[in-house]
């Protein structure tokens, strides 16, 4: 049985509606309060399940997506998975384009779930568990060449607006219901930008007096504007040093933080020994910048965060030592 009272069709019914949880031993002393939305706990462990079946759901219903037809995209393992899962249980063949720099428990995740993983190499200067945006495209243009030869689906995270409407339509009037609507502030770590864009338009548009804000890593921070000086950061899943993403809307953005490595890290094992929440690298930066936050111009009110997915995703990193 689950939350609904009856038997769900397939695991795809059981993304989404994941708990909110106030982190009030993190905050202990501070004045304020983070509300976190544990996305970790999707079927695939992370919030890209919500994007994945969006995607496939909006293409289907516009014809997009014919029957059997293969599915491509690249991911740094998150979409992926959240692909593998739809696209498996719904009967499309799935490639999942991944760079090496991402780590190896995705890849063989996205195996078992039937996916065809292709793997790029990084470039000369890049690191392992440091995907920069030169990595990225060497990746984007692997993915283009599969879609032409396979006459494919591409469930471009980057572009489509289901990334957005995931968000709009789920993760942001989740946030509300589960908070009664008490939120004054938002931040997200970004990569395509999908669950900033549409976790802002709706709660901005349930109180336009909500401060969203973009999170980035330090010394990556080009949608702040700022000069890219350290593009091989260790926070995966984004930061890929894009001027430009297509689903962010500048009118929904109030501010720009920056994160450090060690900050996201820190957070990310704190997060584990005292809240008992097992959660990577980018979850820690959105609890990092809360808190920062809390401790500054938001004090004594309430931030909200997602947590984007699983510590276990990081098992053959030194996130955990
Ligand atoms: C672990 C993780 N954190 C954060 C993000 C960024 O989310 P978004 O693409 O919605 O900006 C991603 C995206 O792949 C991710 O995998």
């Amino acid at each position: 049985m689950n939350q609904h009272g009856k038997p769900l069709t397939s695991v795809i019914e059981a993304i989404g509606n994941t708990p909110l949880v106030e982190l009030s031993r993190l905050t202990k002393g501070i004045d304020g309060r983070i509300l976190a939305k544990l996305d970790y706990l999707n079927p695939g462990f992370s919030k890209k399940d919500r994007i994945a079946r969006q995607i496939i759901q909006d293409a289907e219903a516009e014809g997009r997506l014919r029957p059997g037809q293969t599915v491509v995209e690249l991911t740094s393992g998150n979409t992926g998975t959240g692909l593998a899962i739809v696209c498996g249980i719904k009967g499309y063949p799935f490639v999942a384009v991944m760079s090496k720099g991402n780590s190896m428990e995705r890849a063989r995740m996205m195996s078992a779930l039937g996916t065809e993983v292709v793997l790029i190499d990084q470039l000369p200067d890049s690191r392992p568990g440091q995907v920069s945006g030169g990595d990225l495209e060497l990746v984007e243009r692997e993915a283009q060449r599969i879609v032409a030869e396979r006459n494919a689906f591409r469930a471009d995270q980057f572009r489509l607006a289901g990334n957005f409407r995931a968000h709009y339509l789920h993760t942001g009037p989740e946030f509300i219901k589960q908070s009664g609507g008490n939120i004054d502030a938002f931040c997200d770590f970004v990569g395509t930008g999908g669950s900033f864009a549409g976790c802002a338009a709706a709660l901005k548009e349930h109180d336009p007096s909500i401060r969203c804000f973009v999170v980035e890593p330090d010394g990556a921070a080009s949608l702040a504007g700022e000069p890219v000086t350290y593009p091989n950061h260790r926070i995966q899943g984004g930061g890929y040093s894009m001027p430009i993403l297509p689903l962010l809307r500048p009118e929904h953005i109030d501010g720009y933080l920056r994160i450090l490595d060690k900050e996201a890290i820190d957070m990310a094992r704190r997060l584990a020994r005292e809240e008992g929440i097992f959660a990577g690298f980018s979850s820690g930066a959105n609890v990092a910048a809360a808190l920062r936050l809390l401790r500054t111009s938001f004090r004594g009110q309430t931030i909200a965060v997602i947590l984007c997915d699983s510590g276990l995703k990081y098992l053959s990193t030194d996130l955990w030592e």
